[in-house]
């Protein structure tokens, strides 16, 4: 039977490089004889302008018959007055959570030949490998109460929550814990257990699977402390796990020591292992449907998806190794370019990748 893929390329950048990754995952299908059906829909503003909603019922539908979803990016300057419950936004965090997709799994690594590309020295971020576990329906992101209020005086107040239950802490941790297990075997948990309630029950709950887990060197770190390692000393760090909003951070910090945000795929996955696969970067409205966008990132969460979702092992391998080829022949898009280097643009990126994979 063949597997379904969701496409959602979203806004900004979103469809440009989704369409890239369409054409990789076309030569892929052929070459290794994979049977896939592609349908596509709306999320965002794009969806917001057709439906006036970020996400249709008959779109989550769609999304949660198919076994992946490749997803762009959301957002823009041009529904920033939209209320908060109707923000782009809002179609990819309720995907998020109607899916179940608890566990997203952000790696940073620095592909040798961009080592240039990093803010930091070359010999602090040679060999960079990082894999950030981020809780990703829960937290202060979905906690409630949430809104704004007028107080007696008039004046007004914004709040959110912020909270875990255990369950929700376990299942991450464990995600966590398993992935380091197969990794380099350090798993580092970030919190603020210094101050905030809900996050020293997350470390002590994280601290008491250590025990089940003697094979994983533990250890924790407050959040600030850990935003300020990542950029002293990177290579510290195997597994991250942490909660939503931190991990939205860090993830965001990570990547950049790889030179670039527009390199980094991302998988969130449900306790089936449906998956929704996208950028860790966003919709970048300012280069929006100019060719500028890096095409990268999305083109390697597609074998994020061949890998994790249809345990197609060859066919993602293929596409990581096109990729660093493609940077072999030092093509670059604008964010990673570098002298000596050619630059290149969205489409004649995807087309190296896809020559690559011909040959
Ligand atoms: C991310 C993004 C999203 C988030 C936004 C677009 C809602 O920043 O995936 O990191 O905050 O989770
Ligand atoms: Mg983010």
């Amino acid at each position: 039977m063949s597997k379904q893929i969701l496409c959602l390329p979203g806004d900004g950048i979103g469809p440009e490089i989704v369409a890239e990754a369409l054409k990789v995952l076309d030569v892929v299908k052929s070459r290794f004889g994979l049977a896939i059906e592609i349908s596509e829909g709306l999320v965002g503003g794009a969806s917001l302008d057709v439906h006036g909603v970020p996400l249709t019922d008959e779109t989550l539908a769609e999304a949660k018959k198919s076994d992946a979803i490749l997803f762009g990016s959301v957002g823009g300057p041009k529904w920033d007055d939209q209320p908060m419950m109707n923000r782009p936004e809002r179609g990819l965090l309720k995907l998020r959570s109607e899916m179940g997709l608890f566990a997203n799994l952000r790696p940073a690594m620095l592909f040798p030949q961009l080592a240039e590309a990093s803010s930091l020295k070359h010999e602090r971020v040679a060999g960079l490998d990082i894999l950030i576990v981020r809780e990703l329906t829960g937290g202060i992101y979905f906690g409630e109460p949430r809104g704004v209020r007028t107080l007696e005086s008039g004046e007004r107040e914004g709040y959110n929550t912020y909270v875990y239950r255990e369950s929700e802490i376990k299942r991450i941790a464990k995600v966590a814990f398993e992935a380091a297990q197969k990794r380099g075997g350090r798993l580092t948990s970030v919190d603020k257990s210094n101050v905030l309630e809900v996050t020293a029950l997350w470390r002590e709950i994280v601290s008491d699977m250590g025990s089940d887990y003697s094979d994983v060197e533990l250890s924790h770190m407050y959040v600030d402390n850990a935003a300020m390692q990542l950029v002293r000393e990177p290579k510290q760090f195997d597994v991250m796990v942490t909660g939503n909003m931190f991990g939205d951070i860090l993830s965001d910090c990570a990547a950049m020591l790889t030179g670039s945000i527009g390199m980094l795929p991302s998988a969130s996955l449900n306790e089936v292992n449906q998956g929704m696969y996208e950028p860790v970067h966003g919709s970048a409205p300012d280069i929006a449907g100019q060719g500028k966008a890096n095409p990268l990132a999305q083109i390697l969460s597609l074998a994020m998806l061949l890998r994790y979702s249809l345990g197609e092992i060859a066919a993602a391998d293929a596409i990581e190794k096109a990729v660093s080829d493609v940077l072999d022949q030092g093509l670059r898009t604008g964010d990673i370019a570098s002298e000596g280097c050619t630059q290149v643009s969205t489409s004649e990126m995807g087309d190296a990748v896809v020559a690559c994979l011909k040959s």
